[in-house]
């Protein structure tokens, strides 16, 4: 429910000396109850109506309770230092919100909004020499986010994981397979032994720079289709696709496709070609550019010197096989802000190939990411590994339960989603820009505020209603009697869930769900603390009909943000 337009609505029936429609922007939600459900601050009206806020306020709220109707949904309005604060009929307002949320049930806070409409998202694209470590969980998560709020709003969504499996790192591998290596053992060990050849390669290629020449060697057959590099480099590839998409699976996130660099390797001459026609390229030491200094994005670089393909031209090729395919309205791509040029350039070289799509496409950057103990290292092996990350989690978790005496059947289940939603919430709690450091310990503290606490607080709703033993229909709704100020306020929380759903996906921020989520969890347990929902054995149906609500839009925002809902914990 609207609350804001139905008291616009109201407000509009009534007879004002001042017009208020030019203000109607300028009406908020109230923050505190004490200031009632929707407010005006009059001081940007006093230069228009040539008079003091507190005269206008008062004027206004004089005659809105004059003429209110027994069937308004304004119970009254009051004057305070210049603010006109609407209170709205409590028994009304809430009966409305509840029956439409238990009514609607998942599809509240979805809509068609975006109906018929294509988005692709570019997310967690990891490059497969390297294990995914801590670095890969923010476009992991993020990207999965974002498409599930785009899908809640009608997109249809296609995400494709772009993995770097392409580029000097697959020189290396050859290199160190074909020195060190040892085909059954890395069959029988997977990505594991790959990894640990690339760590050796790396440490002993500081000490003997001719490993470097013999692995560009590699790269240029593999570039050149010769058959033993192109064999190798497959292996080496579905070797590592395998174990990112195992991850990807823990985190819950499904690729619709993972076609990645290597695909579009031979694929872009025709994106040269079409840069050549419109009078673009140039040569700047003996490599192709396109000069974009005047829009101040420094220099393109199209092809190197050597003739070797670039990421950027990758980009190029792939942006343009994807409109193809899939003939998207908007494209969201996902990575750290150390791209962000990258990116400019490439939407840049779009607009001036006047492509269909140039202005649909998105940069969701955001700030980096690391544990307490510092920044991220790939390069020599010492990376914080997602997977060990993410089993640290999972054991972590087993052990706060058991401490605090959870008893649950299927406690490894149980953990992996603890894990899970600690994992996520951790991930986006924050607006994108912010650097952040992931700090387990705290993210799995049951008490604070974290994912655990949320789960927690579904998981008592659920409860509850096992408890009650009954179920409560729409019909048996009835607030008149709504007197305490803790069912209102967690009511009034749970209906700011369509808006920021709408919020979050338009500003780009998951974490404007998480908060929400969180203060309707924090709500709820005010709630509960002063209410009996079941008095000796009486069921109150009306308290009852506000817990599966809650219930309903933890499931519904969980869903959203990728943490699991449990039912006991
Ligand atoms: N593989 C790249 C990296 O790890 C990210 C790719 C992002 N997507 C893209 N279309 N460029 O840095």
């Amino acid at each position: 429910m609207d609350i804001k337009n139905e008291v616009l609505l109201e407000l509009k029936k009534l007879n004002l000396t001042h017009d208020l429609t030019n203000f109607e922007k300028m009406f908020v939600l109230s923050t505190d109850a004490k200031n009632g459900d929707v407010s005006l601050p009059c001081f940007p009206l006093a230069k228009e109506l040539r008079m003091a806020p507190v005269q206008i306020a008062n004027t206004i709220a004089e005659e809105i309770n004059s003429q209110l109707g027994a069937d308004s949904i304004i119970e009254k309005a009051e004057a305070v230092n210049g603010y006109l604060n609407i209170f709205t009929v409590k028994s009304v307002v809430a009966t409305k919100i509840v029956e439409e949320i238990l009514k609607t049930q998942t599809a509240f806070g979805s809509a068609d909004t975006y109906k018929g409409k294509t988005v692709v998202l570019d997310y967690s694209s990891v490059n497969l020499a390297k294990y995914m470590h801590i670095g890969h969980l923010k476009t992991t998560i993020f990207g999965l986010v974002m498409k599930n709020l785009c899908e809640r709003l009608g997109y249809k969504t296609v995400s494709i994981n772009y993995v770097g499996d392409y580029g000097t790192p697959f020189g290396k591998m050859i290199t160190a397979f074909k020195r060190w290596g040892d085909r059954e053992y890395v069959e029988a060990n997977g990505v594991d032994a790959v990894q640990d050849l690339y760590v050796k390669f790396n440490k002993e290629a500081e000490e003997d720079d001719s490993l470097n020449e013999e692995a560009r060697m590699w790269f240029r057959k593999i570039e050149e289709g010769d058959p033993e590099a192109t064999e190798l480099s497959n292996w080496i590839i579905e070797l590592c696709r395998g174990e990112v998409e195992r991850l990807c699976g823990e985190l819950g996130a499904k690729f619709d496709s993972w076609r990645g660099e290597g695909y579009y390797t031979d694929k872009m001459q025709p994106v040269i070609d079409e840069l050549e026609a419109k009078g673009l390229l140039q040569i700047s030491e003996g490599a192709t550019v396109v000069d974009l200094t005047e829009y101040n994005l420094g220099t393109a670089l199209i092809k190197k010197s050597d003739g070797t393909s670039l990421y950027l031209t990758r980009d190029l090729a792939a942006v343009e096989d994807r409109y193809n395919m899939y003939h998207f309205d908007k494209a969201i791509y996902v990575t750290d802000v150390s791209q962000k040029l990258h990116f400019q350039q490439l939407f840049k070289l779009v607009e001036l190939l006047e492509k269909p799509y140039a202005g649909k496409l998105e940069h969701l950057s955001y700030g980096r990411y690391s544990l307490p103990t510092g920044k991220i290292s790939s390069r020599m092996g010492k990376q914080a590994l997602l997977k060990d990350l993410l089993e640290a989690a999972v054991n972590k978790s087993r052990e706060v339960m058991e401490q605090r005496g959870t008893k649950v059947e299927n406690t490894e289940e149980v953990s992996k989603k603890v894990a899970l939603g600690a994992t996520s919430f951790e991930v986006i709690k924050y607006e994108k820009v912010k650097d952040t450091i992931y700090d387990m310990e705290a993210s799995l503290n049951f008490d604070g505020e974290t994912a655990p606490y949320m789960q927690y607080t579904y998981a008592r709703c659920c409860s509850i209603l096992e408890k009650a033993g009954t179920d409560v229909q729409v019909g048996d709704i009835n607030y008149s009697q709504i007197t305490n100020e803790q069912g209102f306020e967690l009511i009034k929380t749970l209906n700011r869930y369509q808006k920021t759903i709408v919020e979050a996906y338009e500003k780009q921020e998951p974490c404007l769900v998480v908060r929400l989520l969180m203060d309707i969890a924090g709500e709820f347990n005010k709630f509960y603390t002063v209410n009996r929902i079941i008095d000796n054995g009486v069921v109150n149906l009306n308290y009852l009909a506000i817990v599966k609500a809650t219930k309903q839009i933890f499931e519904n925002g969980f869903a959203v943000v990728n943490i699991p809902a449990i039912s006991k914990m």
